[in-house]
């Protein structure tokens, strides 16, 4: 596999004024950088799947609406994901667990890999979100990169920076993707 091959960063948040693109795009300069696989932003904003929309359990594959197989197909695609998600309230966005329970089967055996951000770099939520990846089967490499955001730009709006602010997370990020690549066959 290689470049033909996508990764789909999957953005956790949707909210007004969020910071998740910036450090997507980061990360995916930093994938094509690293591996010579390609790398597909998500951004669920763009995958409108209202909340418990579908009458059958996801565990059936049976969907009823056209936006859920098209997440589908989506998801089954990808080569591998990357779930970059920030920190809420020690968790993780709503907006990211409903894109996850829309699917089940999807999940399964998928190359992936955990990336949080917050003001302490997101660890609760991973623990929650590995909790979940657990329980929908992904393949989830062993690194976690736990991204730590400047007080000003969660408390003032600063812009962030990420080739500055996130220097000292290269190496993990590195390493996740390294698994991640190695995992992908
Ligand atoms: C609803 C909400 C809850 C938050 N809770 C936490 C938290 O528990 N821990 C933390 O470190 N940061 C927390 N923050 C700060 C976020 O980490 C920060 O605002 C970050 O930029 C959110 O990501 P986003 O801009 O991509 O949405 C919270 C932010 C929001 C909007």
């Amino acid at each position: 596999m290689n470049a033909n091959t996508s990764v789909l960063i999957i953005m956790g948040s949707i909210r007004a004024g969020r910071v998740c693109l910036t450090i997507a795009n980061w990360i995916a300069g930093l994938g094509r950088k690293f591996t010579d696989l390609g790398y597909e932003i998500i951004d669920l904003a763009d995958w409108p799947l209202p909340m418990d929309d579908e009458p059958a359990i996801p565990a059936t594959g049976v969907y009823a609406n056209a936006h859920t197989r098209a997440w589908s197909e989506k998801i089954l695609g990808a080569g591998g994901v990357i779930i970059l998600s920030p920190q809420y309230n020690w968790g993780y966005p709503a907006a990211l667990k409903n894109a996850i329970d829309h699917l089940y089967r999807e999940w399964r055996d998928k190359p992936s890999a955990i990336i949080t951000y917050g003001g302490h770099g997101g660890s609760k939520c991973a623990e929650q979100l590995k909790q979940v990846a657990a329980g929908i089967k992904l393949q989830l490499v062993p690194t976690a990169p736990a991204l730590v955001l400047p007080e000003k730009v969660i408390r003032e709006g600063a812009t962030l920076e990420p080739d500055r602010d996130f220097s000292e997370h290269v190496a993990s990020v590195k390493i996740a993707l390294l698994e991640l690549r190695a995992t992908i066959t």
